[in-house]
């Protein structure tokens, strides 16, 4: 049987025993980290490609995503406050579903976590290139050095994407040495993100001109399978704007009240962000305007290729959101208000890096807990002896993450992070059902209301905002997933410490790394 191997929860939730963290997080402190982790290149530059692919319609596209995920923050509160321990989706599967569908839901988180750091160092570049090098050192950097090359369906025209290179190496390097960003850091950069965003809905409102909207939908709402265009293909794309939250979950062990401030925290924070992404949309596209390029047969050119780099090239389309690498700032200069272009640029510059953090730490973290359960190479949860982190991990993941923000565009490697994933939350969804059946008597310390509907929703909705996605993102699922089960059936499968009986966490291991989620890093410190 190759279902059968079920981690039973009481080992599971031993460790978190063991552990013992203070219970000190109110429900403000979860929304700020879960805002601090959430607002970033969705809102700050996908913008553009999210237009591009609907118009107008990406206020509906922001609706539409934003309730999958705040259905589906329901479920990580139940299971959150049910296993608090480290290794989200990946821990929870593994209680629920067994070691083969953890291992691909942990196989597929790496598309979360890596992939989306990825797009988020390329969404910074755009930022930097254009309001840092450009508007105030007066550098242009030739198009060959800001853009990769590869690009689904084509080109993208570029060589390598150095800015995104190097600030994706910049962090890695951070987590090495051990750099985690404390609370007050946190609560600073979340500041400057809502200012940021608040300042440019009140310049932008007032200015709104109706007509600027119509046509609403000029790709439809269903813009045809595959080609991940129309209202719902933003929807699926723009879901990167909300991707993150996640982590909060894995703070539950560490909060107070956690059945009241975990969906507080986690609901309130996806609400808030709704709210700001359609009312910065609006602003956004209602000045300006944002209506796609049209290509053959009445669809929109794919966002990030060749022919729209090239569309974007001529003077009539080079003031266009949708050809903006800074979408939020380009708007801004576009009224007249260029002072706040460049603080707006100030404002992404320095806030995405720590967006690249909290994702690259919560990838090598759960590859920490992957290797810990014997699944992958005991070498990479090895912890450096002076730094105290997971180097080895931490480099290889920080590789991944550089090369491929060297050479894909922004669009599509959120695109391929939000099918692993759409995958992963409707896994959670699973499992909180399975759970109810198999654990009814388990303490949950928050329990979904109407969870036979409720968790039903979720993983339809996940499942069709994947189907929405561009053909190219659905397959690396797939293709992906593919290639983890090879390495599983090779490696883990045999050497799965589950398998050989060794269910415990040894005491040394116990609380060395988990604790330090960047955001809220000084939380338990005296
Ligand atoms: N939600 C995060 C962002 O938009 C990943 O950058």
């Amino acid at each position: 049987m190759i279902f059968d191997r079920v981690k039973p929860l009481e080992a599971i939730l031993a460790t978190a025993e063991a552990k013992g963290l203070r219970r000190s997080l109110g429900a403000i402190q979860l929304m700020l980290f879960g805002i601090g982790c959430v607002i970033g290149t969705g809102i700050f530059v996908l913008t553009a490609a999210g237009a591009q692919k609907a118009g107008p319609g990406l206020m509906l596209a922001f609706a539409i995503a934003g309730a999958v995920c705040i259905i589906a923050a329901l479920c990580y509160s139940e299971i959150a406050s049910m296993i608090p321990v480290a290794g989200s989706a990946y821990t929870y599967s593994y209680a629920s579903l067994g070691e083969l569908v953890a291992w691909t839901v942990g196989w597929a988180l790496i598309m979360e976590y890596a992939v989306a750091a990825a797009a988020v160092s390329v969404g910074w570049s755009g930022y930097f290139t254009g309001t840092i090098l450009n508007e105030f050192l007066g550098v242009t950097l030739p198009p060959w050095l800001s853009a990769g090359p590869l690009a689904f369906g084509g080109a993208a025209g570029g060589l390598i994407n150095l800015p995104a290179l190097v600030i994706a190496v910049l962090v890695t390097w951070l987590l090495i040495i051990g750099t985690s960003e404390s609370a007050k850091v946190n609560a600073v950069l979340v500041a400057i993100k809502v200012v940021a965003l608040t300042v440019f809905v009140i310049i932008t409102l007032p200015q709104v001109e109706v007509q600027r909207f119509n046509p609403f939908l000029p790709a439809g709402i269903f813009g045809g399978f595959g080609t991940g265009t129309g209202a719902v293909g933003a929807a699926a794309t723009i879901f990167f704007a909300y991707v993150g939250f996640d982590a909060v979950s894995t703070a539950a062990e560490e909060t107070r009240n956690p059945q009241r401030n975990v969906p507080i925290g986690l609901v309130g924070s996806l609400l808030f962000c709704t709210v700001f992404y359609i009312l910065v949309a609006a602003g956004a596209i209602g000045t300006i305007g944002g209506q796609p390029i049209m290509g053959p047969g009445g669809i929109p050119f794919p966002a990030g290729s060749e022919e729209l780099a090239r569309q974007c090239a001529m003077p009539i389309h080079a003031a266009r959101l949708v050809c903006s690498d800074e979408a939020l700032a380009h708007v801004l200069r576009q009224l007249g208000f260029s002072t706040f272009g460049n603080l707006m640029g100030i404002a992404a510059f320095l806030a995405l890096p720590s967006v690249i953090l909290v994702l690259l730490f919560g990838q090598t973290r759960i590859f920490f807990v992957m290797s810990r359960d014997g699944l992958l190479p005991d070498a990479l949860s090895k912890v450096h002896p002076k730094w105290g982190t997971p180097h080895v991990v931490t480099m290889i993941t920080g590789a991944f993450v550089a090369i491929a923000a060297a050479f894909f565009p922004v669009g599509q490697l959120a695109d391929i992070s939000n099918a692993g994933t759409l995958y992963a939350f409707g896994m959670v969804a699973v499992a909180v059902l399975l759970l109810r059946r198999r654990r009814p008597d388990q303490e949950r310390k928050f329990r979904v209301p109407f969870v036979w509907v409720v968790a039903p929703l979720t993983i339809a909705g996940c499942l069709f905002l994947f189907l929405n996605l561009p053909v190219a993102a659905m397959l690396m699922l797939p293709g992906w997933s593919a290639l983890g089960l090879l390495f599983y059936f090779l490696y883990g499968r045999r050497r799965s410490h589950l398998a050989q009986g060794m269910i415990q966490v040894p005491e040394s291991e116990i609380g060395t790394l988990e604790p330090d989620i960047p955001g809220i890093a000084d939380r338990n410190r005296p």
